[in-house]
């Protein structure tokens, strides 16, 4: 290691997150990331790692996108800032026009935020004002963010850390089991059901056929509002805009982030129909966000949603994201050890033989040049997320990598 990295670390270890660095270094991965370009992160040491993580979608378009820091460039050269909350902005209303127009569902108005768990926050906030009932359902080891409110739904652990749990009002159930959602349910008092359309920290299981839409029945028969948690699985990764439109579900609420950001700079939105957003008609301070809605990160914003919304680019999605799930299904034949492949689109999660042999593939695909995460409540499961402008050259490099990674591990 050289002198300037094993700085950084201690620095870093010193001062921010000693635990996490204890934690990675455990598994013998000191990974400083200095260079970023494409779908690749290179170590301060010179490491090249294809990333496929992407930091859970904040990289979709790759680092520093070109055309993302154009966008930024613009923006500044326009003269705007963060601006102010308080009063209209030009860019804040095209974002949230864009937003809404792209949204499937009735929406009618968008809440900004500077991050996915703030944006959930919202999200909840505005479905308990609208129905009157403090209850939240969500899957049982979900995630949505580490904020108060998006905190104490889902996976409660860390919640439960920081004393910040609400085990009196939040409720989960086993993901794709109608049943227990409708136990849930029936008592008439919940104010909404968060899902993330295909769930990261599960392992990115795929919803059963209707599941989706019928939870979406159940909410409707109990007065219960949906909110699709896209932060991960939105913005085209899936093959469409949105991973929820391939379930038929117009949800109340959505909400996006990460990628929304392009990668260069913080943005996340809560898209809110009639009913959700009836509180912004009521008071408009109930909530405020001085860095949510900021005019530079709506610019970028609408950068982003302008590429990945554009047919092609989703119809190439589908097409590469084909070719990917025939090599790695070959990879299948041949190495039993790759157990399962869950995939749509560009999202992925592939489960290995072994209790914790997501983490051996993790350190392994490490080792060989690639970076990923394992699921976050299933260790078997790696989370597996190509960029959106993956091609098939580089599919080619990431079995190449997988295949010796396998061998190495099975
Ligand atoms: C599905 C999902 N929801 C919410 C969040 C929280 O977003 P943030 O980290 O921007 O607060 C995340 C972050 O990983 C996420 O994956």
């Amino acid at each position: 290691m050289n002198g300037l990295k094993s700085e950084i670390i201690e620095k870093n270890r010193q001062f921010v997150c000693p635990e996490k660095i204890r934690v990675f270094n455990d598994i013998g991965i000191n990974l400083v990331i200095g260079k970023r370009e494409g779908p690749y992160i290179y170590d301060i040491d010179g490491k090249k790692l294809i990333d496929l993580h992407i930091n859970g979608g904040t990289y979709n378009l790759g680092h520093r996108a070109p055309e993302i820091i154009k966008a930024l460039n613009e923006a500044l050269e326009m003269g705007l800032d963060i601006g102010n909350h308080h009063f209209p902005s030009s860019q804040r209303g095209l974002l949230a026009e864009q937003l809404v127009e792209l949204t499937p569902g009735d929406m009618k108005s968008v809440v900004f935020a500077s991050g996915g768990s703030e944006s959930v926050d919202v999200a909840i906030k505005s479905a308990r004002h609208a129905t009157n009932r403090r209850k939240i359902v969500s899957i049982d080891h979900g995630f949505h963010g580490r904020t108060g409110l998006s905190g104490s739904v889902g996976d409660t652990k860390n919640a439960q850390f920081f004393l910040s749990d609400a085990p009196d009002v939040s409720v989960g159930v086993p993901f794709n089991d109608l049943n227990k959602m409708e136990n849930a349910l029936k008592a008439n008092d919940t104010a909404a059901v968060i899902i993330e359309t295909i769930p990261a920290t599960l392992g990115f299981p795929l919803p059963e056929r209707n599941y989706l839409s019928d939870v979406k029945l159940l909410c409707e028969k109990y007065g219960a509002l949906y909110i699709a948690d896209e932060i991960q699985t939105g913005l085209g990764r899936s093959g469409k805009l949105w991973a929820i439109e391939h379930y038929g579900v117009n949800p109340d609420i959505l909400v996006t982030a990460k990628g929304l950001s392009g990668g260069i700079y913080p943005i996340a939105a809560t898209v809110l129909n009639k009913q959700a957003g009836a509180w912004l008609y009521e008071d408009g301070f109930a909530h405020i966000s001085t860095f949510g809605g900021s005019e530079i990160g709506c610019y970028v914003g609408r950068k982003v949603l302008d590429i990945v919304s554009d047919p092609k680019l989703l119809r190439n999605v589908d097409i590469v994201s084909a070719y990917l799930l025939k090599r790695l299904q070959d990879l299948q034949k041949k190495y039993p050890y790759l157990l399962e492949i869950r995939q749509k689109g560009f999202i992925s999660g592939l489960k290995f033989d072994g209790e914790i042999a997501g983490i051996e593939m993790l350190k392994a695909l490490y080792d060989n040049g690639i970076w990923v995460m394992v699921s976050g409540y299933d260790f078997s499961v790696i989370q597996f997320k190509p960029y959106i402008y993956t091609d098939k050259p580089l599919v080619d490099d990431i079995i190449e990598i997988m295949e010796k990674s396998i061998i190495q591990c099975q």
